[in-house]
């Protein structure tokens, strides 16, 4: 069996570190605090859209020293490319009601807006006492609905990015930072 060294590695395919795994862990820190401070004594329900947020959501939850519960959502967009289509649907549903509680949703990247508008929709239905939005990165120049944030991470560029839970065809989600493809990454597959 060859080396694990000598067979190709999901950081070879990375062409720019834009976020280093230092960088995100001090900013999850900071949100948390911030967290913590705002939703003291209140029923706080985190609700996860899966799979991207995955680890944001784990550090984050042990960075927010405060009671709170987890649920999670998984939806879709139509298509494996780089870009969101804009149809956007339930895959599974939250476990527990809402109704009454403190929602905060937490997603690791708002770009187009297509995928967290129709989320806080379905989320508003349900009657929560408030509905917020944790965000780590957050790329404005491709909103096309506008979303308010009220936790931000990183502002980054119109880049297509992956790591940290982000990821391209299912892959590099495991990237314990937030990195550029190289174009032939997608060359490769399409
Ligand atoms: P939106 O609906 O266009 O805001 O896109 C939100 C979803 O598209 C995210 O939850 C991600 O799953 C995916 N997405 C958007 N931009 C990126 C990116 O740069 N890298 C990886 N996934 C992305
Ligand atoms: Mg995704």
């Amino acid at each position: 069996m060859p080396a694990v060294s000598a067979r190709a590695q999901p950081t070879d395919d990375v062409a720019e570190v834009l976020l280093t795994a230092d960088e995100i862990a001090a900013k999850v820190l900071e949100l948390g605090a911030r967290i913590a401070a705002d939703y003291q004594s209140r029923d706080l329900v985190l609700v996860s859209v899966l799979k991207g947020a995955l680890p944001f959501l784990a550090d984050l939850m042990r960075a927010t020293p405060i009671p709170l519960a987890l649920d999670f959502l998984e939806v879709s967009s139509y298509g494996e490319g780089t870009e969101t289509s804009g149809v956007v649907r339930i895959l599974k549903d939250l476990a527990h009601p809402i109704e009454g509680r403190h929602v905060l949703v937490v997603e690791d990247i708002l770009d187009t807006g297509h995928t967290l508008s129709y989320v806080f929709d379905h989320l508003r239905a349900q009657r929560p006492a408030s509905l917020r939005l944790c965000v780590l990165l957050d790329k404005p120049a491709r909103r096309v609905i506008p979303i308010e944030i009220d936790y931000r991470g990183f502002e980054i560029p119109d880049k297509f990015v992956v790591g940290y839970g982000l990821d391209y065809a299912e892959r590099y989600r495991n990237l314990p930072f937030v990195g550029v493809l190289k174009p032939e990454v997608y060359a490769r597959s399409s």
